[in-house]
Order: structure tokens, then sequence, then C-alpha cells
């Protein structure tokens, strides 16, 4: 259902068939709430977040692109995130999900502005949909609807803010003995230890060609989220920690606690589409209570 968000802004409420429930903004096809079936809001949005153009809001998932972060000439992260997108009337086929009813299918495609910043012509769908579990399910399309014959080339994220219960007590499995680029050392390349990540201070890597699962292991709140991904074959890591918190104006002091941000991404290698070819990045996160998950 189509329905009226903060300042006005349009927002789709999707609603699963046991109680959970989950929200797009129109703006930026921005994610903004995932309910488990128990009511409990499992994304992190900042209480300061901003819902006005062209701020992007912060929180829940910011869609990175045509570029992720400062890895290009573009703004920070892109512009996906700041546009105003459409609902898609007139969606492809999918696969999958095809009897399940709690999806919307979302599309941006440039305007004249948009072309002087990034001169490509292209069509990108977003399908965001609850499955019968509560599991929240992202779908990407890109294609390349160039007319002059020109491949594009772009980086990619699904910017998902977790909340967690309070970041010295979570643990992220699926990254060990990794590569990775530290952001906060001007892109080196490192290599990850053998044990679970957990965090102490401010972190922003780039982990490179990572299994396609995730975990994010909540001890206090004995939840696990699970996230896998498709066609993206980075994770970036990023808490802001205590300095960089202040330092954010739509970022409370001390949400730092309660978020982290794990992002399936397309960073170190760009995708290139030739005029005509299509890219598809999944993302399908679930939320389980890790009493279920001991011994895995
Ligand atoms: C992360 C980047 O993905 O996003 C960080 O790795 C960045 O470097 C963070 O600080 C937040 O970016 P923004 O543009 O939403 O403030």
């Amino acid at each position: 259902e189509l329905a009226k968000g903060v300042n006005g802004l349009d927002k789709v409420v999707l609603r699963g068939a046991r109680g959970s429930s989950a929200e797009v903004y129109l703006y930026g096809g921005h994610v903004t709430s995932w309910k488990n079936d128990h009511g409990e809001e499992l994304l992190f949005v900042s209480s300061k977040a901003i819902f006005k153009p062209p701020k992007a809001i912060r929180g829940g998932i910011p869609i990175c692109f045509p570029q992720f972060g400062s890895h290009g000439t573009l703004e920070q992260h892109g512009f996906a995130r700041n546009k105003l997108w459409s609902i898609d009337t007139d969606p492809p086929p999918f696969p999958t999900n095809s009897s399940n009813k709690a999806f919307v299918d979302l599309i941006l495609k440039p305007s004249e502005e948009d072309a002087k910043i990034w001169p490509h012509s292209y069509e990108f769908r977003l399908r965001v949909a609850l499955g019968p579990g509560g599991d929240l399910m992202l779908t990407s399309r890109i294609r390349n609807t160039n007319s002059d014959g020109k491949a594009f080339s772009y980086t990619f994220a699904y910017h998902t803010y977790f909340s967690v219960s309070d970041i010295s007590e979570v643990r992220v499995e699926g990254l060990e003995t990794l590569d990775y680029l530290d952001n906060l050392q001007e892109q080196e390349r490192f290599t990850e230890q053998g044990d679970a990540i957990t965090f102490e201070s401010e972190v922003d890597k780039i982990y490179l060609s990572t299994p396609s699962k995730i975990a994010i292991i909540d001890h206090e709140k004995k939840r696990t989220f699970v996230l896998r991904k498709d066609g993206l074959p980075d994770a970036v890591v990023w808490n802001p920690w205590d300095k960089k918190a202040k330092a954010m104006a739509d970022f409370g002091d001390d949400e730092y606690k309660h978020m982290l941000c794990i992002e399936a991404a397309a960073v170190e290698k760009p995708i290139t589409l030739k005029p005509g070819e299509e890219w598809k990045g999944r993302l399908e996160l679930s939320a389980v209570p890790s009493s279920y998950c001991s011994g895995q």
C-alpha cells in the first residue's frame, strides 16, 4: 500500500503473512524499516535522519549507484540514493516470488539533468519483497539502454544499517582470512585474521571477494542476522564510532553503539554493461533467534 511518510514523502508499506513488514521510500528507492513477526525493528534509522531531498536518509538501506564511496568523480555514493524513484508498473517477470504478494517494484531512469552528471541511459529496476518467513529480499536489475553504442561501468552497494543492541557485543562471521581495503588507511590492502570480527573502534573496510553468506551475531539481543548476496562479491563494514558520529549532523552522538553497516557491494571490480546488457544484484536478509543457530 502507498502511504505518506516523514515530510509527506511517499512510501510503500509491505506486510508479510505473519506480522512482518517493510517500508520503502520512493525517495532513494530506500528501505527504511524492516520488522519481524513480533513487530521488532531490525534496521537502524538515525533519530536525526533528514527526510528531505537532496540529503540521503541516514539509516535503512541506501542504494549506492553508480558509484560506491569516493571511488570515482561523482558525489559520494552516487546519486541513486537521492533521486525520486517511481513505481514500476510494467516490471519484467521475476523467476521467483511470483506467488508472493508482499513486494514492490520501483524504477529509476535518468532525467536530462542526471545525464549531464553521468552521460548514460539506463533502467534500474528494484524489487523489494518480504518472504513468507519475514525475510527481506532486494533485487536490483540494471540495464544499459544507451543508444550510442557505449558501454558503462559502475560500482554498487546495498548500504544496509543493521540495528544492534550494543556494537561491543557484536560478532561478524564470514569475513575471516579475507583481503580488505582499509578506507581509514588510504585504501591500503590488508588480510584479516582467522577470528570472527568484533568492534572496539571506528571501522571502514571493504572485504574483497567474500563468501555469499555473512552472519552478524548480536549476543545481547540473542539475534543473528544472516545476509546472503548474489552478484555482489565485496562486503563493506562500517561503524563511525564516537568521533565521526559527532561530526555527522544527521546522526546522534551515541547512536554508533546501536548500528552496524554490512554492505553487499561490488567495489573493487566495477561492473561493465554493454548496450542491451543487464546485471542483477541480490540481497537476502533474515533475522533468527541466536539459539536456533547454535552448532552451525
Ligand atoms: C560507508 C563508507 O559505506 O559509508 C564510509 O565506507 C562512509 O567511508 C559511510 O563514511 C557513510 O557515508 P555517507 O555518505 O552516507 O555519510
